[in-house]
């Protein structure tokens, strides 16, 4: 038997976190051969919701699951965590646009950035899920000077597994067949769907589907919209697709993308010109527990405008957080 992981959630009572910690416990993020102890973190009022969530994951029996906690301290949570998925934070609601959680939302990742920064091993890969997140991912990695930089990320799959599963719908082609799609910038809606590279079957799906028009005018804005779209329609951002993408990034940064492009925000090096440190999404594999971005694809006239703009937007949250950091 593996030695067990100790993965922390933050916002453990929330929508996402009922949909997240079952399937972590079940061993769809890690493997079926890896043991887990679920460090579990809400607020002081969220404990007793904590306790009920704890007993529902008791009476799944899970075979991983070998042990579990709730908290409502970050440095209690935090310790010695090996994964840390950090969720808590304010949800969007009708109207509002990720930017108006800015600050609503920074103080709790600069506070978890400090705790992470004294408890968890030095090794601790983190997923910053709680909007705007790209940000929020960028004051955590800023308040946690000790521990790796690159280590911070924010979650982006979820976009890429949208976009995925449109372009299945327009070229009737099962999803497991689509290759090299990715997304650039902020998870917002000025994202850069980009799938010049895409392939199906080893043929390229932009000369497939053939329809510049459909691209910008529909996909384009379904692709970086499909968060407030589902908050229209259901009144709830979304919360089990939103887990099942933490699973994705998580799962592949751990164990490996098999040489698959998978997108997950993460701190710039430098390519294509993103100022080191913004927490941009970019084309990677994974392999060993590391990621590697994909350098010196070619970035055409439109690529770059549309790169240019999600960039702006980061640097702007991040001009109205700098007070914080
Ligand atoms: P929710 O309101 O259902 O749950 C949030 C939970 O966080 C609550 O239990 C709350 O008590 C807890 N919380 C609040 N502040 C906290 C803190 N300081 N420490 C610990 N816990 C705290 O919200 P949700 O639907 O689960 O969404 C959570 C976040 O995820 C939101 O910011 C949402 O916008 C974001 N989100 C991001 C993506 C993405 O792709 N990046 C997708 C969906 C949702
Ligand atoms: C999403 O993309 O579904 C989430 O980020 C929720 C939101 O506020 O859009």
């Amino acid at each position: 038997m593996k030695k067990p992981v100790r993965i922390a959630v933050t916002g453990a009572t929330g929508q996402i976190g009922y949909a997240l910690l079952f399937r972590i416990a079940s061993g769809d993020m890690l493997g079926k051969d890896t043991p887990v102890i679920l460090q579990l973190l809400d607020l002081p009022q969220s404990q007793t919701a904590a306790q009920g969530v704890m007993m529902e994951l008791q009476d799944c029996a899970f075979p991983l699951l070998v042990d579990m906690f709730a908290t409502h301290d970050p440095e209690v949570a935090f310790k010695d965590a090996d994964i840390a998925i950090l969720v808590g934070a304010r949800p969007r609601s009708k109207g509002m646009e990720r930017s108006d959680l800015l600050q609503a939302n920074a103080e709790i990742f600069a506070a978890q950035g400090a705790a992470l920064n004294k408890v968890a091993s030095r090794n601790v890969k983190v997923l910053v899920v709680g909007n705007p997140a790209n940000t929020n991912a960028y004051i955590a990695m800023k308040s946690a000077p000790d521990l790796p930089a690159k280590n911070f990320t924010a979650l982006m799959r979820l976009d890429q597994n949208r976009a995925l599963s449109q372009l299945a719908e327009k070229t009737g082609k099962p999803v497991s067949k689509i290759k090299k799609l990715c997304i650039w910038g902020n998870h917002s809606p000025t994202m850069y769907t980009d799938y010049r590279f895409a392939t199906v079957e080893n043929e390229n799906v932009a000369e497939i589907i053939n329809d510049q028009d459909w691209y910008i005018n529909e996909y384009l804005p379904k692709v970086g919209k499909r968060g407030s779209a589902i908050i229209e329609a259901r009144g709830l951002s979304s919360a089990a697709s939103a887990a099942n993408a933490i699973i994705d990034q998580i799962h592949d940064w751990v164990i490996g993308s098999d040489d698959e492009w998978v997108t997950m925000g993460v701190p710039s090096d430098g390519s294509y010109g993103i100022p080191e440190g913004i927490v941009f999404g970019f084309p990677m594999t994974c392999k060993n527990g590391e990621y590697t971005i994909i350098k010196d694809l070619p970035i055409d006239e439109f690529s770059q405008e549309r790169i240019n703009q999600t960039l702006a937007e980061l640097k702007e949250e991040k001009a109205e957080i700098s007070s914080l950091l």
